[in-house]
């Protein structure tokens, strides 16, 4: 039985298989002259015979200066390449060329066979996919800005209270400080903004040597009167620190971020009175800040996705739940890590652990190595 099938098997193999695989294959001579083809070859590349393959393939008039079937020839192997050609229509193409030398007894290589397959389409998929990613980046980076901005504004509110104040009760030395507040966010913002720029471009944290309690009473300036007016008490507990070299703008926004969060959760709780606490300390090398308040205070679900993307419980257009997400990012760019404890109805305690060996250095000495 078996042998009645064979021979019309190899027959139709011989005859018909080179027609009708869906590759498009083609033999050509030492020359790079096409001599033999398959009907898919002929329907996308057209007349063929009397043709070299580099007129065919990509519509050029001479060899094409990184030619494979070529290194086939000299070398006798096997290869496999990513090209791009004009097909009978004159558009282009992504084909993926298979090039397999034809070797004689003696080693001589007379042609070689090239089986090509179209990848137009994976190619259009592919760029597709890096166009969405990009876009997807674009939006959370837009979406990092809307929110650095927004808290920048909430500081700006601060200011503006304290001038308000002054200028009600002719009070001038209210009004300076009122004023100083304003010109520092008008000036953090438009830092901000620049800075955001170069991160769009891929920003690198801007250390330096700074103190960082100072980074500390500036946030809690900036919010003491929103904090009051949600009826939250903003309070400071600083322990001597040394200099340190960090990035000014990321530690002031972790900052921000964790104290408006805090200040939130106040305003989110049944809590009679209400209190944020923002301290920092030094032991055993390590720079500590926490933020610490009484307010709502988080459940088991909430606490396992508190540092995901765009995570929020507040409500739309009050959060847009990249804080904490940045914060660890700023952290972590500084060698330090982010924790938290929290009890449901009792509060929180949000952790910026910097250990001093793992600080960056200051750009200054970096240049000067
Ligand atoms: N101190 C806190 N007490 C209770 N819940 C908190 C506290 N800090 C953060 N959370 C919870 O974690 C979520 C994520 O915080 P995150 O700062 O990342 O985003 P957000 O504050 O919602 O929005 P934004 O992007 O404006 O900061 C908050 O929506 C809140 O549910
Ligand atoms: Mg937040």
């Amino acid at each position: 039985m078996q042998s009645e099938v064979a021979p019309d098997f190899h027959r139709w193999i011989s005859e018909e298989l080179f027609d009708h695989v869906p590759l498009a294959i083609c033999v050509v001579d030492q020359q790079f002259r096409i001599v033999e083809a398959n009907d898919r070859f002929a329907e996308l590349y057209g007349e063929w015979r009397g043709r070299f393959c580099y007129d065919v393939y990509k519509g050029r008039n001479e060899k094409c200066a990184r030619c494979g079937a070529a290194k086939t020839f000299r070398d006798g192997k096997t290869r496999q390449r990513e090209e791009q050609g004009v097909d009978r229509q004159g558009n282009a193409t992504d084909y993926v060329v298979n090039i397999v030398p034809v070797v004689r007894d003696n080693g001589e290589v007379p042609y070689v066979i090239e089986m090509s397959r179209n990848i137009a389409e994976l190619k259009t998929l592919q760029r597709q996919k890096l166009e969405a990613e990009r876009l997807a980046a674009v939006g959370q980076t837009v979406a990092g800005l809307a929110h650095g901005i927004k808290n920048l504004i909430m500081g700006l509110e601060g200011g503006m209270y304290v001038v308000n104040s002054g200028l009600r009760s002719g009070n001038e030395e209210r009004l300076l400080q009122g004023w100083k507040m304003l010109e520092e966010d008008i000036g953090r913002i438009s830092s901000f903004v620049k800075e955001f720029l170069e991160f769009a471009k891929g920003r690198q944290p801007r250390v330096q040597t700074i103190q960082p309690n100072d980074m500390a009473r500036k946030v809690v300036a900036s919010f003491r009167e929103r904090a009051a007016r949600a009826g939250v008490e903003l309070r400071l507990d600083l322990q001597e620190l040394g200099e340190a070299s960090m990035d000014e703008e990321g530690l002031h926004a972790c900052l921000t971020n964790l104290v408006l969060n805090a200040i939130d959760a106040c305003v989110m709780s049944t809590n009679e009175t209400h209190h944020v606490v923002l301290s920092t300390r030094e032991r055993d090398g390590v720079l500590t800040f926490e933020v610490s308040d009484n307010g709502c205070g988080m459940d088991y679900d909430i606490k396992q996705r508190v540092f995901t993307n765009f995570f929020s419980t507040k409500a739309s257009g009050k959060g847009t739940g990249l804080g904490l997400l940045t914060t660890r990012k700023i952290v972590q760019e500084h060698g330090g890590k982010v924790s938290f404890e929290s009890a449901e109805g009792e509060g929180s305690v949000f952790r910026l652990e910097f250990p001093r060996d793992s600080l960056p250095r200051p750009q200054r000495e970096e240049t000067a190595a």
